[in-house]
C-alpha cells in the first residue's frame, strides 16, 4: 500500500469502484448502472442529480448497503459492503449508515419518540439523552408523544431525519427528501439537514432535483442513463 492509499482510507468514508447494476425483466437484461466509481469524504456534502429513471435511487440503495451491485465494490470506512453476510451488513447499516426516504417510512404504530429510538432499540441500546438531543435538534420535543398520522409532512420528515441520525452514522443518504413536501416545509427540512451535517460532521449524500440545493453542496454528481457525467 502506498501513501496515497492510506490517505484515501482515512479521509474517504465511502468508496465505490466500478459498480454495475443489471435487472432481468421479461428475459431482457436492463443495465441500470454502468461503471460507476465515486468517493465521498468524511463530512462532505454531495448532491446527486439526474433525470427521472437515470438510476439515482438504485445507486443510493447500493451505496447504503440496501441492495448489492451486480459487479463492483462499495467500501464504507474501509469495509467492503459487497463482501458481507446479511447479518454483518445489517449491523453496519445500524452503526454507520443513515437513510432518509422521500416517503418518510415511519412506523405508524410508534410515537415520534419511539420512531427515533427504534434503531437503538433493535440494537438493544438505550440512550434517552441522545433521543432528547435529536428531538430538540429537529424541533419536535413538543410532538414526542404524537403518532405519524398526527404530523404534517415536514414534521414526519424531521422525525425520519432524527431517526436516521440517532445512532451517529458516518454518512447520511437522502433520496429526494423534500419531494413530498410543499416549498416552506422543503426549505425547512433542507436547512435542517445542512445544519445537522455541520453539527455532527456527518457526510451527506442527497438525491435532489432542486438546483438551488445542489448549489449548496460541496460537489454535484450528475447521472445520465446510468453513468456519471
Ligand atoms: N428492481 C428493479 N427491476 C427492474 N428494473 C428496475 C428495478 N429498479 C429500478 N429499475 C429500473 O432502473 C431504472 C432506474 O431507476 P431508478 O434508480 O429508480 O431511477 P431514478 O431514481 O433516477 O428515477 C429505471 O428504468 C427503473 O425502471
Ligand atoms: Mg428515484
Amino acid at each position: 500500500m502506498n501513501i496515497n492509499d492510506s490517505e484515501s482510507i482515512e479521509t474517504n468514508v465511502l468508496e465505490a469502484k466500478q459498480i454495475h447494476k443489471s435487472f432481468i425483466l421479461e428475459q431482457n437484461q436492463i443495465d441500470v448502472l454502468k461503471d460507476i466509481s465515486l468517493s465521498v469524504q468524511s463530512g462532505e456534502f454531495v448532491a446527486i442529480m439526474g433525470k427521472s429513471g437515470s438510476g439515482k435511487s438504485t445507486l443510493l440503495s447500493l451505496l447504503a448497503g440496501l441492495d448489492q451491485p451486480t459487479t463492483g465494490q462499495v467500501k464504507l470506512n474501509g469495509d467492503d459492503l459487497t463482501d458481507m453476510s446479511e447479518e454483518q451488513l445489517a449491523l453496519k447499516r445500524q452503526s454507520d449508515i443513515g437513510f432518509v426516504f422521500q416517503s418518510f417510512h415511519l412506523i405508524p404504530t410508534l410515537t415520534v419518540r419511539e420512531n427515533i429510538e427504534f434503531p437503538l432499540s433493535i440494537a438493544r441500546q438505550q440512550n434517552t439523552k441522545r433521543v432528547d438531543e435529536l428531538l430538540n435538534a429537529v424541533e419536535l420535543t413538543h410532538r414526542a408523544m404524537s403518532f405519524p398520522h398526527q404530523l404534517s409532512g415536514g414534521e414526519k420528515q424531521r422525525t425520519a431525519i432524527a431517526r436516521a441520525l440517532v445512532a451517529k452514522p458516518k454518512i447520511l443518504f437522502a433520496d429526494e427528501p423534500t419531494g413530498n413536501l410543499d416549498e416552506k416545509n422543503a426549505d425547512q427540512v433542507m436547512q435542517l439537514l445542512l445544519n445537522l451535517q455541520q453539527a455532527f460532521n456527518t457526510a451527506l449524500v442527497i438525491v435532489t432535483h432542486d438546483p438551488s440545493l445542489a448549489k449548496l453542496a460541496d460537489r454535484t454528481i450528475t447521472i445520465i442513463d446510468g453513468q456519471i457525467q
